[in-house]
């Protein structure tokens, strides 16, 4: 057994390094976003430009399953702004006379539609990459936030040409290649925003959508701090005046 030992912790030294290389994929830079610390809450405008990037490009490819039509209320839309969006997607509708599937346009209950059929669809679509659902990438994948920002916002992936098999360079996508091609250019909203921006505007709408309740969350924490001092306070005034009568 003994004989044995040096190879075992060889190897087990060896596998976070294979790990590691394994994981390749550059750090992306920490920028500072408008929800850190305590009381940071989402930025409902930056929110809502990056709705817009993902009504226009992102949803081509990608679902939002977990995120329905009625929650962008929450960023700000009214009831009919979210309709209208809503009415822009098809969902399946009742047979008609004949049986035969219908569509009809989605309403506020439905969530963001997958873009394929299935997988085969949305690979032979995609040069053999399978676009994921986005609703909870800002979570999947450690660091989100800054992850997605520095994937789409990379200058290299935005300026580099495809290799012959197709696949971009990016060293932020785990392998340092990738199916997607660069999504985003500037000013495609209109407003004069760099890719830059916008890749910040999508992630942190993403962000949103992986945590529609972070600020309930932060708010009720705080609410829990401020009671648990105001608690320790009277009982310190409690055992004062309890204590006081009795002779030390
Ligand atoms: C033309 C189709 C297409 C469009 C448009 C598109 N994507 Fe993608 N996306 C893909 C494909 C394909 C993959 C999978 C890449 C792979 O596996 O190499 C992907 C992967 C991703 C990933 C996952 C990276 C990971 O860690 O797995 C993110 C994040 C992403 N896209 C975000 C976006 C955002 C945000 C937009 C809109 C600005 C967008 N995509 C627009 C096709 C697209």
């Amino acid at each position: 057994m003994k004989r044995f030992a040096p190879a075992v912790l060889a190897l087990a030294l060896s596998l976070p390094g294979a790990a590691l290389a394994a994981g390749d994929a550059a750090h992306p830079e920490q920028r500072s976003w408008s929800w850190d610390g305590l009381f940071g809450t989402y930025d409902r405008e930056q929110l809502r430009r990056g709705l817009e990037i993902f009504t226009l490009q992102c949803v081509n490819c990608h679902g939002l399953k977990y995120i329905r039509f009625r929650n962008l209320t929450e960023i700000g839309l009214g009831a009919d702004e979210a309709q209208a969006i809503a009415g822009q997607y098809e969902v399946a509708g009742d047979p008609d006379e004949w049986g035969d599937p219908t569509v009809k346009p989605a309403e506020l209950h439905h969530p963001f539609p997958d873009p394929y059929r299935n997988e085969a669809e949305a690979r032979a679509l995609n040069n053999g990459g399978l676009p994921p659902d986005l609703s909870l990438m800002a979570k999947a994948r450690a660091d989100g936030s800054n992850y997605i920002a520095a994937l789409l916002s990379d200058p290299g992936y935005n300026e580099g040409d495809p290799d012959e098999s197709g696949l971009y360079r990016n060293p932020y996508f785990p392998g340092g290649w990738t199916a997607m091609a660069p999504p985003l250019w500037d000013d495609m909203l209109g407003d004069g925003a760099t890719v830059e921006q916008e890749a910040e505007d999508i992630a942190a709408f993403l962000t949103w959508a992986a945590e529609p309740r972070m600020e309930d969350r932060k708010s009720l924490g705080l609410k829990v701090v401020l009671f648990l001092l105001a608690l320790t306070g009277l009982l310190y005034v409690c055992k004062r005046k309890i204590w006081a009568k009795v002779d030390h």
